[in-house]
């Protein structure tokens, strides 16, 4: 018999960055919603599953005090929520899986006419963040005394309206500060979305529950990395084709035509395949090249 309580809750964020891709994972992991619109929280209809939006500063909060079991957060705003609630709280979450998507950095950047030479150069600057425990965290590893101003936007702003000397803001694509005529000069951490669990008691049908969404959700991306090939070569050049696929499984090989000497290859590829492998792969001697994806894969 399983009750309401033993339904997984999983925070997402309501809007941002990491919303959309969140709930494209839980979709692709088969479980479907009915979605009420403008409501914050929701059921799956085929999972015992509930899902809840919210803010992502607020997320890991809700999985470390075990309102909500498992959450979907970027790897930076767990790692500053952490070092603000300290010790305790980090004793409370655990990251399960990184989950590859929302990759960027937060860095420290300065406007491109000030002059820079290592982090000592940071020394009694005015650095404006929305990150300061992790950016607190970095200075004192390093021994440099700085001033942070904490600004809750539009950071890449600070210089320019003489608030602030540098700044520490995430970079994905590093759009944001080129257009600010700002330059990245340390990164001080490295982030991607994460799933993270409470570490709280849970049932044992919850927990059973959750293996199951893990696996599910492990196919997905596995699936998601995954690419079926296929193209035609001379038969010389198959060693070749091979040593350019390093992730390819053990390849289907037909022939072509009568005389032996043309191949059709079929192959999947644990790799994402990228346009200069395709071009490599035209060099080196095959034509008519076609990468599927593929929707779902047990192996
Ligand atoms: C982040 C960050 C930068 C921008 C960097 O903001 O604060 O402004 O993304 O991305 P880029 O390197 O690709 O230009 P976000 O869009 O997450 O909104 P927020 O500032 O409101 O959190
Ligand atoms: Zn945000």
């Amino acid at each position: 018999m399983s009750t309401d309580s033993d339904r997984i809750r999983i925070a997402i964020q309501k809007s941002g960055r990491l919303s959309e891709k969140s709930m494209g994972l839980l979709d692709d992991s088969g479980l479907n919603f009915e979605r009420p619109k403008d409501s914050l929280f929701f059921r799956c209809e085929n999972f015992p599953l509930d899902v809840m939006l919210l803010r992502d500063d607020d997320i890991p909060e809700y999985v470390i005090d075990g309102v909500c079991d498992l959450g979907i957060v970027g790897f930076n705003v767990l790692e500053e929520r952490l070092l603000l609630r300290g010790e305790k709280a980090r004793q409370s979450i655990e990251v399960v899986k990184r989950l590859g998507f929302g990759r960027c950095r937060l860095a420290i950047a300065v406007p491109n006419d000030r002059n820079y030479d290592g982090a000592a150069s940071l020394k009694n600057l005015r650095i404006a963040t929305s990150y300061p425990a992790t950016l607190k965290a970095f200075l004192e590893d390093r021994k440099i005394s700085a001033v942070i101003v904490e600004i809750s936007g539009s950071v890449e702003v600070a210089p320019t309206l003489k608030i602030a000397d540098a700044i520490c803001d995430l970079v994905s694509t590093g759009t944001t500060l080129r257009s600010n005529g700002l330059r990245e000069v340390e990164t001080i951490l490295e982030s991607e979305s994460v799933l993270v669990q409470t570490r709280r008691e849970i049932s044992k049908q919850k927990s059973e529950d959750i293996a199951r969404l893990l696996q599910r959700i492990e196919g997905v991306m596995k699936a998601r990395q995954t690419k079926y090939i296929m193209m035609n070569a001379p038969r010389a050049a198959l060693d070749q084709i091979r040593s350019l696929l390093p992730g390819m499984e053990e390849p289907s090989i037909m022939p072509l035509g009568s005389d032996g000497n043309h191949i059709a290859i079929h192959a999947v590829s644990h790799e994402n395949i990228f346009w200069e492998t395709m071009e490599k792969l035209k060099m080196a001697g095959a034509s008519s090249i076609l990468v599927l994806p593929i929707e779902k894969i047990i192996l």
